[in-house]
């Protein structure tokens, strides 16, 4: 996750973005740099390290000029250097970038057979070198900014400067924010409205394949046809812009849709894209399980459940035995904990009493504890041997979203990483599961695209007193979660079945009333699901399938289907967790419950 700020504007520029930039400091702060027009040309200033170094760069060599973007960088193609340092540059444009190019090997190796010379190791250079390509071919700015932005995959968000064209500044956005900012005589770009808070409290948010095109104080957005549209200009006040809800109702709808950006980010922290392999620099990590007997894992809530996933994950790509318990059931066991075992907690906010209190006593039998935590500062940070950071940012909303799916991504991350150490993955199947995970972030962006479908399915669930979530194997615990996530904010009572089970018992609660959402990659065990599938819609269940193209094309008839982007089985936890989030967040839309402070509940649970 990096940082981006453009201004377009009438005083001298770059004082007033390298202090924007230190309010985007919590996005990344490994490199940073800043690139202006100056009598026409492109000028910058870059340095590694934190923002107090650039400001001590621009202290000796001044930047001038009206129109700039900046950046504040944290690494993912590329050490931080400063070479490495955004913005990247031609002779005709300067670019910052967040977020990740998926496609810039073959762009690069296209690029480089054109002429092009590359002089980082990034991916974001690859934009630079696709506008100066299309520029070269007579395409104004506008058009090789949108003929570029249509090559680009992957989730991403761009800012960009001309030679020859002060005033000028285009924006994109493609998975990761860009906000918008109207100003009387200046325009702005920002990756939030935080960053934007002292020039304007006039702005909108870019919507996904969106691109803006700003010259002084005139906007224009098209949207991802070309075509000129309007996005809703939102007035905030700065008190309300350090809370900002990126232009949605509630922190909850808003950290659903941070999911493509922060997954990446995560996912950038363990794997190396250019492999793309497991981080190397992670071996003293991935040592702690190579020799394992056993892996504990334990959490509490919706943490559990990501940790639920990661058992298959562990049992089946590193082969290594995996014992999982809700953390306030193991820590009263008489647990048998192994000789050279290893045990695994997962927590959002690294404050749970119970996975607290599950770890001390894991520790004290002699286990080597491992967290996956969001709050690098925790308590459970803190005291565990190895922390697994994930990338998630702060999460407001109680119903736990983005943590979770950042949960799952260090979990499959650190799965291959155990695998490549125990010997039990191929080099070819580390870098087919790895390119793998690094897609998800982009079929993230790609199904948040069927959100009013989601919605229309939320208002129907939402008249139903009873919803039962089924699914097998990994989508086994998507149904817990899935429930878990419908009760907690619109208060209908729900319940998730391993599929198998339903005929043992749940089966007896399903008629017409009862909708039965059934999680179902079209995976190994996909026929086995739509068995127990076609078991509830004899008894006049009211399935709702989750599925992928052909899945839904091989179920027949169901009441209605949600379709998930296709990819590899590996990716369906994390894919398969938005739809679920997204249903129950439009089901309590409809009830009109307290989305983001459901009663009874609260966002860190630090008692027993
Ligand atoms: O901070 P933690 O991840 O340790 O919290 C664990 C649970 O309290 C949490 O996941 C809870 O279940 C969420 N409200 C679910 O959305």
């Amino acid at each position: 996750m990096c940082g981006i700020v453009g201004i377009a504007g009438t005083r001298d520029v770059a004082p007033v973005i390298l202090d924007a930039l230190r309010r985007l400091e919590y996005r990344g702060y490994d490199s940073a740099g800043i690139a202006t027009l100056v009598d026409g040309h492109i000028d910058r200033r870059r340095s590694s390290g934190k923002l107090n170094k650039l400001g001590d760069v621009l202290h000796s060599r001044p930047l001038h000029g009206h129109t700039g973007i900046g950046h504040t960088r944290w690494a993912t193609h590329g050490a931080p250097t400063e070479t490495n340092a955004h913005p990247h540059a031609s002779k005709r444009v300067a670019i910052v970038h967040n977020g990740i190019v998926e496609n810039f090997r073959e762009l690069r190796d296209e690029l480089k057979a054109a002429g092009h010379t590359f002089e980082s190791q990034t991916d974001s250079e690859v934009a630079v070198h696709l506008v100066t390509d299309y520029l070269d071919k007579g395409l104004s700015p506008s058009e090789a900014a949108q003929a570029a932005v249509r090559r680009l995959t992957g989730a991403y968000s761009l800012a960009m400067i001309f030679t020859d064209h002060d005033g000028l500044m285009i924006g994109a956005r493609k998975g990761a924010p860009l906000a918008v900012g109207y100003g009387t005589t200046e325009s702005y770009l920002g990756s939030d409205a935080f960053a934007l808070a002292p020039f304007t409290n006039k702005v909108a948010y870019l919507e996904d394949g969106d691109v803006v095109v700003i010259k002084g104080p005139d906007i224009t957005i098209y949207d991802s046809e070309g075509r000129p549209t309007n996005r809703e200009v939102k007035t905030t006040s700065a008190s309300a812009a350090l809370v900002d809800k990126g232009g949605k109702k509630h922190f909850m709808a808003k950290e659903i849709h941070e999911q493509p950006e922060v997954i990446g980010h995560t996912l950038a922290h363990y794997l190396d894209p250019a492999g793309p392999v497991v981080q190397r620099q992670g071996v003293g990590l991935r040592g702690a399980l190579s020799k394992a007997s056993r892996l504990t894992i334990s959490a509490c809530g919706t943490a559990f459940y990501a940790g639920m996933v990661g058992k298959y994950w562990f049992e089946k790509l590193a082969r290594l035995p995996v014992e999982s318990d809700v953390a306030s059931e193991l820590r009263y066991r008489d647990v048998i904990y192994p000789k050279d075992g290893a045990a695994l907690f997962v927590s959002q906010s690294g404050e749970t009493a119970d996975t607290l209190a599950a770890l001390r006593e894991a520790k004290a039998q002699g286990q080597t504890t491992i967290a996956i935590v969001n709050v690098a500062e925790s308590s459970i940070a803190r005291e565990a041997d190895i922390v697994l950071p994930t990338f998630a940012g702060p999460e407001i909303g109680v119903a736990s979203t983005k943590a979770f799916t950042c949960q799952l991504a260090a979990l499959a991350s650190f799965a291959i990483a155990a695998g490549v150490a125990r010997g039990t993955l191929s080099e070819a199947d580390e870098k087919r599961l790895c390119a793998q995970l690094l897609a998800a972030p982009r079929l993230v962006a790609e199904f948040l695209k069927q959100e009013p479908k989601i919605e229309q399915l939320g208002q129907e669930i939402a008249k139903a007193t009873d919803v039962l979530y089924m699914g097998r194997g990994p989508s086994y615990p998507l149904a817990l979660e899935g429930a878990l996530k419908l009760k907690e904010i619109s208060y209908i009572h729900a319940e998730g079945y391993a599929a198998g089970e339903m005929k043992h018992g749940p089966i007896a609660l399903i008629d017409e009333n009862v909708p039965v959402v059934v999680i179902a990659p079209h995976d190994a065990l996909f026929e086995k699901t739509i068995s127990n599938m076609q078991e509830v819609m004899a008894r006049g269940g009211k399935v709702l399938l989750i599925s992928d193209k052909e899945g839904i094309a091989r179920a027949g008839d169901v009441w209605a289907s949600i379709q998930v982007p296709d990819a590899d089985p590996f990716l369906a936890p994390i894919l398969y967790a938005i739809p679920v989030q997204l249903l129950s967040y439009y089901a309590a839309i409809a009830k009109g419950t307290d989305v983001d402070q459901p009663r009874n509940l609260a966002k860190s649970v630090t008692v027993e």
